[in-house]
């Protein structure tokens, strides 16, 4: 693969990819990364059906402090997960939102001021969504490998991903 830097020189300085091997593997990437999530904070998830957004989020929801079940929001749009300190984490899933300005009517900015967001299928609402953005890419491997490219926009989200490095694999 050949990436024209000059345009791209954000989302390739902090990338970080690797492959999980199993969904538990998954989950646990999920739970280090919630930990480090707070309000404002936006995870764009990206990846075909089965690419494991949903099971990545279960961890993520985990590790922020919820206990709520995590389950996709297909039908409802989004789903918010409580945590005992009152804090809230919105996901959303774009599958069925038809265009960017739709995603604009469900309000992110409050979802944002209130919580933090995750959003399956982001690339459908890319326009809807802050530059300041961590992207998340997952891909289908094999039975139970994927693939996940993290793909930092902003300094918060350059950060976010360098701890969750340093916590997830200790570098
Ligand atoms: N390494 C892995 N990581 C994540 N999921 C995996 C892995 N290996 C196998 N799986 C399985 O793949 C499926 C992923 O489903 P999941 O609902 O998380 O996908 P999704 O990306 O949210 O799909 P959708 O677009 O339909 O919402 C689960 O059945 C999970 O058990
Ligand atoms: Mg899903």
């Amino acid at each position: 693969m050949t990436y024209n830097f000059s345009i791209m020189p954000i989302l390739t300085a902090n990338s970080m990819d690797f492959i999980s091997r199993s969904p538990e593997q998954t989950r646990r990437l999920g739970i280090r990364l919630g930990g480090l999530l707070r309000a404002g904070d936006v995870l764009a998830l990206n990846g075909d059906l089965g690419a494991g957004k949903t099971t990545l989020v279960q961890g993520i929801a985990q590790g922020w402090g919820s206990t709520d079940a995590v389950s996709s929001p297909t039908f409802v749009l989004v789903n918010v997960y409580r945590r005992p300190d009152g804090a809230l984490l919105h996901h959303m899933d774009a599958y069925r939102v038809e265009s960017a300005l739709e995603a604009e009517d469900l309000d992110l900015d409050a979802m944002l001021s209130s919580g933090a967001l995750i959003v399956e299928w982001a690339e459908r609402i890319t326009a809807a969504l802050p530059t300041e953005t961590l992207w998340v890419d997952m891909r289908w491997i094999a039975e139970e490998h994927r693939s996940l490219v993290f793909k930092p926009v902003g300094s918060r989200n350059q950060h976010l991903v360098s701890e969750f490095k340093r916590l997830a694999f200790g570098g």
